[in-house]
């Protein structure tokens, strides 16, 4: 059940949270974790976005290597929906988490959505043992890098696993962002402490469960990526106002023009850098 080159996203299957032990359940979010379902509802600029981006990137590999169908590695995958849309439209996929529920998830939406999937159980570090040194034209790290022991270390991974001239995808949440937010709520204790440099992990304070997740700043995404050994392409900022202002979005007669100027700010390095997460892009050279 393959679709056209470019529909990759809008394959969507919704998941059933009962289904899946241990995977959210709608109102009752799990600390630190967030469905991408939910995460495309709340935040439709992010969605259009990252995959116009990625649509491009694919576009240019299959261009590059000849081939349609491209071999895609999505780490920290989650329940599935960025991978089971790109097996949807023909690549084979294969997805790595530490969390068996979050593979059954992944699973049970390919399953629904009739297309295969390979299915991983393991860490980002541990990568390369895990589906192989060169093996990958694409991947896809959204949202991990805050969970992972080492950042360095899973980048390094990643790289490995990268043919020359593939790509990662990087989506992370930001430092800056989240400071934004607290002092323009007035919590400005809590704005300082998340200034870069005034801890390793700058966390929420705990919620019962959660794992301590990191943010980023722009400087920081780019020199773990060139720390890598890959070359750092593209940076966009995804929610820039709407990070900012709750239920900015909310209104329909303003949320296509809300949209269209997340969109045009997004490459315009200072709104950018503020963003509430950063997606940047970093290239396997050829020859490294
Ligand atoms: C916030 S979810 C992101 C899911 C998906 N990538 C997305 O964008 O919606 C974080 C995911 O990272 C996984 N994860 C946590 N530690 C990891 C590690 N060391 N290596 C790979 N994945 C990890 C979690 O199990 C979870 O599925």
């Amino acid at each position: 059940m393959h679709g056209q080159p470019g529909e990759w996203l809008r394959v969507t299957a919704e998941v059933p949270a009962r289904a899946v032990p241990g995977v959210p359940i709608p109102g009752r979010p799990k600390p630190g974790w967030q469905s991408p379902d939910a995460e495309r509802r709340r935040d439709g600029s992010r969605s259009s976005l990252v995959a116009d981006v990625l649509t491009e990137v694919i576009a240019a590999r299959t261009a590059q290597t000849g081939q349609p169908s491209l071999d895609i590695v999505d780490v920290g995958a989650g329940t599935g929906g960025f991978a089971v849309s790109l097996a949807s439209a023909g690549h084979r996929v294969t997805v790595v988490d530490p969390s068996p529920d979050a593979l059954a998830a992944a699973r049970w939406r390919a399953a629904e959505a009739g297309v295969s999937l390979t299915d991983v159980q393991g860490e980002a570090a541990d990568l390369t043992s895990l589906v192989g040194t060169a093996s990958a034209d694409l991947v896809i790290c959204h949202s991990v890098l805050e969970y992972v022991d080492s950042p360095a270390a899973a980048l390094a991974a990643v790289a490995q696993v990268l043919r020359p001239g593939g790509t990662v995808s990087v989506l992370a949440a930001n430092t800056v962002a989240a400071v934004l937010q607290r002092a323009l709520a007035g919590r400005y204790a809590e704005a300082r402490a998340l200034l870069p440099g005034e801890g390793e992990r700058h966390e929420e304070p705990a919620a019962q469960g959660a794992r301590a997740a990191r943010r980023f700043t722009l400087p920081e995404l780019t020199a773990l990526i060139a720390g890598a050994g890959l070359r750092v392409g593209d940076a966009h900022g995804i929610r820039i106002f709407s990070g900012l202002l709750p239920g900015a979005g909310a209104d329909l007669t303003t949320a296509d023009a809300l949209h269209e100027l997340e969109e045009a700010a997004a490459t315009c390095p200072p709104l950018r850098d503020i963003a509430a997460r950063l997606h940047i892009l970093g290239i396997a050279v050829p020859g490294k």
